[in-house]
């Protein structure tokens, strides 16, 4: 692709906003939030310190659109007017350092937490050969349907009242979006079945969202191009399609998560999805990526693919100042983290409890 694009120009989105530059905080789920869902001081402090730290974009957690989609204790919800203090402050202190704030918008599906959302998951599609559904899981009906894209758009509004700068849809890692986009969705009612039909939803969410907030609002969808993990019955050629339909509906990125940047497609080894994506849609449209970027040289080489913004999840935990450390071509520091340096990089106990997930990444 073109010449050497430099991280630290601005980042330029289709409905012509700005972020300042290309690094992008990933959406991390930390349970830092109180048990309403609204803001506590230690999910401010966490994020307002990566936009401390240089990020020019720094998206929330998955944060839930209605109760029955919350995936774990202590996330922050958009889902009731009693979130927007809370959301207001944090879009404001974000902004006072300069970085675009995103919402990552969600709903967890089949892979809701009953314990934390108190009530019983459900998804496109239940049967015994559809992966992750637990007993009590249940098919959604047409007024789920309604309900639920009815509350991204309310929620992408409150979003924007609170003064975010704009939602990324949450259409990875197979929640509830990637739920019906999998082939697993054989539903017979225009919900699933054929590509269209499993698209639906997800088109319909940003037809809603976009029609619920100003053009000058930023409205993103994280994918998962193929298979990884709960992601499940995606095909690249599918996931392609399903980008162009939604530029068509009227996203202004799109944010391919690929959990390891440095390895090409599944599907056709000798092509990386930054470039089948950037040869797919349309050159105002930017292409966010995401998956083990931690140094100058893996930004570089992203954008160098055609990725418009590169995302950063664990390297910004430990390393929260890490746009000068790529600014510098200086080596960020690796896990294991011990609990208090993490603390003073604006982590706190429950996030640091939730990292414990993460093998290798906490040192006890
Ligand atoms: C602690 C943690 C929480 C995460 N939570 C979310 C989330 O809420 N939404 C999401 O889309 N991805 C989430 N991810 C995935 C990251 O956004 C990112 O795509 C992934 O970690 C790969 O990037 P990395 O190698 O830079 O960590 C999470 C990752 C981590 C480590």
């Amino acid at each position: 692709m073109g010449g050497i694009v430099d991280p630290f120009s601005p980042l330029v989105f289709r409905n012509g906003v700005e972020a300042p530059n290309r690094l992008v905080l990933a959406a991390m789920t930390n349970q830092q939030s109180h048990a309403d869902g609204t803001l506590s001081d230690v999910e401010r402090d966490w994020l307002v310190r990566r936009a401390a730290g240089g990020f020019g974009v720094v998206t929330t957690c998955a944060s839930h659109v209605t109760k029955d989609g919350q995936g774990w204790p202590g996330e922050l919800a958009c889902f009731d007017a009693a979130h927007v203090p809370g959301l207001a402050r944090l879009a404001r202190d974000i902004a006072a350092h300069g970085a675009l704030g995103l919402v990552q918008v969600f709903h967890g599906g089949l892979r809701a937490d009953p314990t934390a959302s108190g009530a019983a998951p459900w998804t496109a599609k239940v049967g015994p050969d559809v992966p992750g559904v637990e007993p009590g899981t249940r098919e959604a009906t047409g007024a789920d349907i309604t309900r639920v894209i009815e509350a991204f758009a309310a929620a992408a509004a409150r979003c924007e009242q609170a003064g975010f700068g704009g939602v990324e849809l949450h259409g990875a890692h197979g929640y509830l979006l990637t739920q019906f986009l999998s082939r697993f969705n054989t539903r017979d009612d225009g919900w699933g079945g054929d590509l269209e039909g499993r698209a639906r939803l997800v088109r319909e969410v940003t037809r809603a969202v976009r029609a619920a907030v100003s053009a000058g609002f930023v409205v993103g969808v994280r994918l998962s191009p193929e298979d990884f993990g709960n992601a499940a019955g995606l095909d690249l050629d599918e996931s392609v399609q399903v980008a162009r339909w939604l530029v068509e509906d009227g996203v202004d990125f799109v944010h391919l998560s690929l959990w390891d940047v440095h390895r090409n497609t599944t599907k056709r080894p000798q092509e990386h999805a930054v470039e089948v994506f950037r040869a797919a849609l349309p050159p105002e449209v930017p292409i966010l990526v995401a998956g083990k970027v931690w140094t100058r040289a893996d930004v570089d080489a992203m954008l160098a693919k055609g990725a418009a913004g590169v995302a950063v999840a664990r390297a910004a935990i430990g390393n929260p100042d890490l746009p000068a450390l790529v600014r510098e071509g200086a080596e960020p520091e690796r896990p294991p983290f011990a609990p208090a340096d993490l603390e003073a990089k604006a982590v706190s106990a429950p996030f640091v409890q939730y990292l414990r997930r993460w093998k290798g990444f906490i040192a006890d």
